[in-house]
């Protein structure tokens, strides 16, 4: 089957509108593209719990950094059309930047404090980047449901937070993480690991299991997390931005053992790998 596409905000409300004419239930699934195995999880689990899944595919200028990979994130929207289609999806929203950004454009959400720790100290503005566009594609669509991964898990909760203060008429579901078979979370940016670096990759999950396994036998928070910081530095990783055990609603740091989420980002290279774990 070949997948309707949809450019403008009035054609994709056109389509959404018919679906609810018919009593139907619609689930969203934003994306930038470069569909993998855990993007069509995010549309099969939106086939389940709606009668109508729409996807969007665009890549968010206003998330990415002045020296980060915009231009080079790779697009490739016949290949991420076919593999909507197999995994069930009904209609793809690919708006160029001037229909999500025409000229005059101006509103930002900003979040807050869930947004400046962790990822939001590494990259400057990406949270209100991602909570504007996010915004705008959920107003745009009017889905009862929408579905993100819990792979980006510090965006996961600004959208939730974004859903809740502004009052947004749907429901935000969470999907846990797609691994490769050795554990390494899938993620759009994998492609740009390096054979040899793609074997360091999978150290990450790894360890990031051992101190899970520490901080639940008891073990101290601070020196749990030096010593994974250590392993991965010794593992091959150039950095280790952040490893941390968080609230897993607030991401305020967490001093003592306790039910939270393990947080990492590590580089390898230009690549920065992000992962995240319930403790
Ligand atoms: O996770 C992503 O792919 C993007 O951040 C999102 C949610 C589609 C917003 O551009």
């Amino acid at each position: 089957m070949t997948l309707p596409i949809v450019r403008t905000v009035a054609d994709l409300r056109a389509h959404v509108a018919g679906w609810r004419r018919q009593g139907e239930r619609v689930a969203l699934v934003p994306t930038m593209g470069a569909l993998h195995e855990g993007h069509l999880t995010l549309v099969r689990r939106g086939r389940e719990l709606a009668d109508r899944v729409v996807a969007s595919v665009f890549v968010n200028p206003t998330q990415f950094g002045p020296s980060e990979d915009f231009s080079r994130y790779p697009r490739d929207e016949g290949g991420d059309a076919a593999k909507l289609a197999s995994a069930g999806c009904d209609l793809l929203f690919a708006p160029t930047v001037d229909v999500m950004y025409p000229a005059g454009f101006a509103a930002t959400i900003d979040l807050g404090p869930v947004t400046r720790r962790w990822e939001g100290a590494c990259r400057p503005g990406h949270f209100q980047g991602v909570a504007t566009v996010v915004t705008k594609l959920l107003l745009q669509a009017g889905a009862d449901l929408a579905c993100f991964g819990e792979k980006d898990y510090q965006q996961l909760c600004t959208i939730r937070q974004l859903v809740r203060d502004l009052d947004i008429p749907v429901t935000i579901e969470g999907v846990p993480t797609v691994r490769e078979t050795d554990g390494l979370a899938l993620s759009s940016r994998n492609a740009y690991l390096s054979a040899e670096q793609r074997q360091v990759a999978v150290r990450l999950n790894q360890v990031m299991r051992d101190v899970v396994a520490a901080l639940r036998g008891g073990a101290p928070v601070a020196p749990a997390l030096e010593a994974g910081t250590a392993t991965l530095l010794a593992a091959g990783f150039a950095a280790v931005d952040y490893l941390a055990l968080v609230d897993a609603a607030t991401l305020e740091p967490l001093d003592q053992p306790g039910p939270g989420r393990l947080i990492c980002t590590a580089r390898l290279g230009a690549v920065r790998l992000l992962d995240n774990m319930a403790v």
